[in-house]
């Protein structure tokens, strides 16, 4: 459903407050843009928006990519994760998703996951993710956008919208799947070399953050990283990671110096003091 309708200048217009936006908005519940909202209950809720890499689930046991003993220390990455290594060796790259299907379905959401989806109580939250795994939406969260694909979806090689999920008794893809329409299909990742479908959208979620937390990542893949460039200015930055990038060209960040199961925990309370503040 589109919340924002399209007058003959091309100016578009909120569904709820008829003002006039200058960029498009498609959400059912709310305009992210002005952030009126469909229902009472919503009201006044602050927006936090979270971005999230690898480092949030690797308590869950999920292997990072460039920690020490992480995924680009024992695989080519150009080999099994970029459209060149897929056109020259799809089966390689089957099978490199094929085990982390494998490794994903012996996990479970953690303590950080969980903490996210339980802050919806008190927040509007979009959880925008480079992770491919489905451990935000397991611990509940409601608002997760993938900007590289999704390990449990598979899509047409020749149609990248048609997209189908993996059923967890078949999770072994190879050169010869065929989709229930029978196109070739692959795995749903956005390989590099590829455009990020997701970025605009993205962006346009971190343009309407009155908070915002990055966690796990170390902030190496663009265009991911530089979604922090987009935040309103003067609005509170959080990152959580043990081994956080550096945030010189950003010194009004908070970082906390965490695993993301206990850096959460801070967050938590300071989120919990921002809200009370903000009823006053
Ligand atoms: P990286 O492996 O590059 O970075 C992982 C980050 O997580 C590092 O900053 C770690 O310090 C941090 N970390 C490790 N353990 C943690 C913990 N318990 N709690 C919190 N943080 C922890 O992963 P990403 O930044 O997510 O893309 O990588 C970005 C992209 O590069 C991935 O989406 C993937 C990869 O190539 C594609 O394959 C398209």
């Amino acid at each position: 459903m589109i919340l924002i309708i399209q007058d003959e200048f091309h100016i578009y217009y909120c569904k709820f407050n008829k003002k006039r936006h200058t960029r498009f908005a498609p959400e059912d519940e709310k305009c992210y843009i002005c952030r009126s909202v469909k229902t009472d209950t919503m009201k006044n809720k602050p927006i936090l928006v979270i971005s999230t890499g690898a480092g949030i689930s690797a308590e869950s046991g999920i292997t990072t990519f460039r920690d020490a003993g992480g995924l680009w220390e024992n695989y080519p990455v150009m080999q099994v994760a970029s459209a060149q290594g897929f056109a020259q060796n799809p089966e390689l790259v089957h099978n490199f998703y094929n085990k982390r299907r494998k490794e994903l379905l012996k996990a479970e959401p953690n303590g950080a996951h969980k903490a996210l989806a339980e802050l919806e109580k008190d927040f509007d939250v979009y959880v925008i993710t480079q992770n491919v795994d489905d451990l935000h939406e397991r611990a509940g969260s409601k608002n997760v956008l993938h900007l590289h694909g999704e390990l449990m979806k598979i899509r047409s090689v020749s149609n990248p919208d048609y997209i189908e999920t993996l059923d967890t008794d078949h999770l072994e893809t190879t050169p010869a799947t065929r989709g229930r329409n029978g196109d070739p299909m692959r795995p749903h990742i956005v390989f590099f070399q590829e455009p990020v479908p997701n970025i605009e959208k993205a962006v346009e979620i971190v343009m309407s953050a009155d908070i915002f937390v990055v966690i796990g990542t170390s902030l190496a893949v663009y265009p991911a990283a530089g979604l922090i460039e987009y935040t309103r200015p003067g609005i509170p930055v959080f990152y959580i990671d043990p081994n956080p990038a550096s945030t010189a060209g950003h010194p009004d960040v908070t970082v906390i110096r965490k695993k993301a199961t206990e850096g959460m925990r801070d967050l938590t309370e300071i989120l919990h003091a921002y809200v009370e503040k903000h009823k006053k």
